[in-house]
């Protein structure tokens, strides 16, 4: 039963696109399940290079049916952009799905997402600004409008109103001079009923009928397990569970239908937005890495604050998911390094932490440990066997498989979905 999950490791930006858009030519279904166009992810495949927000990174294989699940927070605005995109460029979205059940982005989520950013003036999550947190704030509420309400012209305007009235009521509160418009968004959301209208349904017979036929299924985490609602830096985290069983969750997937879950690593660390980042390189090093793997967010064009790679949270989100490998991406940015670091655990108050502390400015006030280990200055890209990587680049990787006690499958050594080590399949094998 190849019901198999990508998730991030660290805190999003992993380099999940690549390995989904490898992993998705092989599957039946590409799922997303959680968080909305927050997400970015970058693929560069024989189509050309594309920035996907919604849309799972399985369009590019032309037999894969796609779903945006439940768990999803859709912006239809931003969805129809981004499937003109793709359709402008050769790339059918035919088989992409919708599901009823997903909630709805509306234009006041944007507007509250500010406002609360606003608010917090003195200490903000950091947010990317699309609205995420309200929109799931309003699905917990019991407030939100779903996809579905879209296929009800009749009554998506009743619903419409007494959440503008609501929305429009908090942002008063908060202080904003913004107000959403009822007539404004019934317009807009008839016309994104008529383009989308046709992709819009209930998935879940489509779904188990899958999983009883042993359907090669692919689960497309978005974010990173660190931006996890509940397991993540709260309350520098995202709306969604980004986590194995989230995704599982998201799209109504019965645990005991799942097969593996592959973890998505970067060589070195990187975050965008607030919380803590104990290896963050405030200096040159950091400013070097940056510009040379351009660490600049998909979605906002924020520069990401980097950091060595950090085993003490990357042990515990290989816990958290239950990783059964690892794919490790962006090794070929560390090249010209003569020296790198790992940390290998914290040190607070004179203590060794193995695992993350929970509470937030214990871990603001964790010192790294780390392991210096050499460079290996040679260009890695191009390369195609694990045995041909320079030794120190190939003892760094051992490194990182000893220090989170699972083995890295894949290296990534490039943005294209050629540039990589194959070092055993992702996808289980039939008897798997
Ligand atoms: P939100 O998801 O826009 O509410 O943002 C909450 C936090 O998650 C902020 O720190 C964002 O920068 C971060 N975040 C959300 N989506 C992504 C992503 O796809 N990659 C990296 N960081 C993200």
């Amino acid at each position: 039963m190849p019901v198999v999950a990508v998730v991030g490791g660290q805190w999003g930006d992993e380099g999940k696109g690549k390995i989904i858009d490898l992993m998705a030519q092989e599957a039946e279904f590409v799922i997303r399940s959680q968080g909305g166009d927050n997400a970015g992810h970058t693929v560069v495949n024989p189509l050309g290079e594309f920035a996907l927000h919604l849309v799972p990174c399985g369009v590019f294989n032309p037999e894969a049916v796609c779903i945006i699940a439940p768990g999803v927070a859709l912006n239809p605005a931003i969805l129809i952009e981004e499937i003109d995109r793709l359709q402008a460029s050769g790339v059918s979205t035919d088989r992409l799905l919708l599901s009823d059940r997903a909630q709805m982005v509306m234009p006041y989520h944007l507007l509250l997402d500010r406002a609360l950013e606003n608010q917090r003036a003195d200490d903000p999550i950091g947010t990317t600004g699309r609205g995420i947190g309200p929109a799931y704030g309003d699905k917990v509420a019991r407030v939100g409008l779903r996809m579905g309400d879209l296929l009800h012209p009749d009554t998506l305007e009743a619903k419409v109103r007494v959440a503008v009235q609501r929305a429009n009521g908090s942002l008063g509160s908060m202080g904003s001079s913004q107000r959403a418009d009822v007539e404004q968004i019934v317009k807009a959301y008839q016309g994104y009923a008529q383009r989308l209208g046709p992709m819009i349904r209930d998935i879940a017979p489509m779904v188990s009928q899958a999983i009883a036929r042993d359907a090669s299924i692919l689960l497309e985490g978005a974010q990173g397990t660190l931006l996890d609602l509940d397991h993540g830096n709260y309350p520098y985290v995202t709306g969604s569970s980004c986590t194995v069983a989230g995704l599982l969750q998201g799209v109504g997937i019965p645990p005991r239908a799942f097969s593996r879950a592959i973890g998505v690593y970067k060589a070195y660390s990187t975050r965008v937005g607030s919380g803590p980042l104990p290896t963050e390189l405030l200096d040159a090093t950091g400013e070097y890495i940056r510009e040379r793997a351009h660490e600049f967010g998909a979605t906002t064009g924020r520069a990401r604050r980097v950091g060595w790679f950090d085993s003490v949270v990357s042990r515990y989100t290989v816990a958290i998911n239950g990783f059964d490998a690892v794919a490790l991406t962006r090794i070929d940015m560390l090249d010209e390094m003569s020296s790198v670091k790992l940390c290998t655990a914290y040190e607070l108050d004179g203590e060794r932490l193995e695992l993350p502390p929970s509470n937030l400015d214990l871990h603001a006030r964790c010192q790294p440990i780390y392991e210096e280990l050499p460079g290996w200055r040679k260009n890695t890209r191009g390369t195609d066997r694990f045995e041909d990587l320079p030794k120190e680049a190939i003892h760094f990787i051992q490194r990182i498989e000893a220090l989170l006690g699972i083995p890295v499958n894949l290296i990534g050594l490039g943005p294209e979905r050629s540039e990589r080590i194959m070092r055993q399949p992702l996808w289980p094998l039939a008897s798997g």
